[in-house]
């Protein structure tokens, strides 16, 4: 164990997407002055990364108070802290159905609301919106019917600007001297490294695609959808999803009466933010159970594809959703082209927690962050913390964040509504 005084451990991070960059930033703060970060891709932010993007939803409200006090926390960091402030937008959260939603769909609300509204952090920051007017009241700027809309609006969220966010904690990890190795070569890792170690089992270091090698005393894996290809140990909790994200170009004209609306999540159809400061673009998702993946693999897991060129397409279905959505809230811009089509790929778990644990079997040499579910990139603020404490304890002690027994994962429950339909390979595309 290490104390405070005792040399910190050289630290080996594989992936600079949110996770990694988070962690090598808290480290680097920390005084662990032997910090290396490998990256497949040669930019930083990442192609790879589901967190190289416009922009994320960052809200508290979960069904999981454990959470909820974790994102707040966050929020705190991001509203004020200088490193993530001017890359976070407060505008709120507006969290709805449509008309034509299923019954069971819209009775979800209430419950969820009640649960929400106990939790100190929200009083006097959500209220319910019934109906257009309403709704217009929270969104003037929505020229469509919305008609039925019902749901809540919490004052209490927002978004971040994720691409420059992750891009400033890049910054600031470059200047407190941590040593980034980018690209397919050197940057890529394609094995872990193990050694013997009086009878232990430890993981030493990594290797690269270029054959390179790099020891360490910890290695930490932040590979975001990719982690069960390095540890395939870890394919029965983890499974590689994707959602498809378009944008649509407005112009500077068209984007100005728009500044400033609330995230926008119409549960049944789509969501959407702000237009982009820089570009005037309107993001969509529609965000259904997720795709993926296993037509490519061997061995039963679900991964993304290698190349960035594969994941540039959507799902027809999704485009339909989103080309109904623009008709409700901004019938203007209903024919408008849908533009940079992509997957976004994530790690899902199947109770939706984190995993941020050592890998069995390594003498503790060895951590995986994984199992993001898609809400991961609220944590970029505070997320080191959750490493920097299991490093330095030696292990994991928040249950929900360990490793799983796989044989106990893989026989209960269903994963988020697993069909064949959602089978990439299965689905027509847009
Ligand atoms: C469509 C979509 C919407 C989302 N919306 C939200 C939201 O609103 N709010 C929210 O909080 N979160 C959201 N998320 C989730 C959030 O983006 C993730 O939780 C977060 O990015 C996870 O960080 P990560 O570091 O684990 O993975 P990533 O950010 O994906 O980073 C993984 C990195 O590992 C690198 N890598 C992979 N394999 C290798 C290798 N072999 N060698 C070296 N490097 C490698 C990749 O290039 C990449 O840079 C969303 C995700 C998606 C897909
Ligand atoms: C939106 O509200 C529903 C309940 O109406 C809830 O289940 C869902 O988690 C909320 N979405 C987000 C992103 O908070
Ligand atoms: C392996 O673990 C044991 C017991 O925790 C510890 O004493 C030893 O130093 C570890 N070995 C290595 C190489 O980390």
């Amino acid at each position: 164990m290490t104390t405070q005084d005792s040399p910190k451990p050289s630290v080996l991070i594989v992936g600079a997407g949110c996770w990694g960059l988070a962690t090598a930033y808290t480290l680097a703060s920390s005084g662990y002055t032997k910090v290396t970060v490998l990256e497949k891709d040669d930019v930083v932010p990442s192609r790879f990364s589901a967190g190289n993007d416009l922009n994320k939803v960052i809200r508290a409200e979960y069904a999981d108070n454990f959470y909820t006090d974790l994102s707040v926390r966050a929020i705190r960091k991001w509203q004020t802290d200088p490193l993530y402030k001017p890359h976070f937008h407060q505008n709120g959260f507006l969290n709805v159905t449509s008309e034509s939603a299923p019954q069971a769909t819209k009775d979800v609300v209430t419950n969820y609301l009640t649960s929400i509204r106990g939790h100190p952090a929200f009083e006097g920051q959500v209220s319910t919106v019934h109906g257009a007017e309403e709704i217009k009241k929270v969104a003037p700027a929505f020229t469509g019917p919305t008609a039925g809309w019902s749901g809540y609006f919490n004052k209490l969220a927002g978004y971040a600007h994720s691409a420059d966010a992750s891009k400033a904690v890049y910054d600031a990890c470059v200047k407190l001297g941590v040593n980034f190795v980018l690209g397919r070569d050197n940057g890529e890792v394609t094995e872990l490294v193990y050694d013997t170690i009086s009878s232990r089992r430890v993981c030493v270091g990594v290797k690269t695609r270029g054959n390179q090698i790099y020891h360490a005393d910890k290695v930490i894996l932040a590979l975001g959808a990719d982690v069960p290809g390095l540890i395939p140990q870890l394919g029965p909790q983890v499974t590689g999803r994707c959602w498809g994200v378009v944008h649509i170009q407005l112009t500077p004209e068209e984007a100005r009466p728009l500044r400033g609306i609330p995230v926008t999540n119409v549960r049944d159809l789509a969501f959407f933010f702000e237009p982009d400061e820089a570009t005037n673009k309107l993001k969509f998702c529609h965000m259904g159970g997720g795709f993926t993946n296993f037509a490519l693999s061997q061995n039963g897991l679900s991964l993304p594809y290698e190349k960035l060129e594969d994941s540039q397409f959507i799902p027809l279905d999704d485009e339909s959703y989103i080309r109904k959505l623009l008709q409700e809230v901004f019938p203007q811009f209903a024919d408008r082209p849908l533009i940079d089509k992509h997957l976004c790929w994530f790690a899902d778990t199947i109770d939706s927690d984190y995993i941020i644990d050592y890998v069995p079997d390594t003498n503790s040499s060895l951590i995986v962050l994984s199992g993001d579910s898609g809400h991961g990139f609220k944590m970029l603020p505070i997320f080191g913390e959750f490493v920097k404490e299991i490093l330095e304890r030696g292990s994991q002690n928040i249950a929900k964040w360990q490793w799983k027994d796989d044989t106990k994962q893989k026989s209960t429950g269903t994963w988020r509504g697993d069909t064949a339909t959602q089978e990439l390979s299965k689905i027509p595309r847009a």
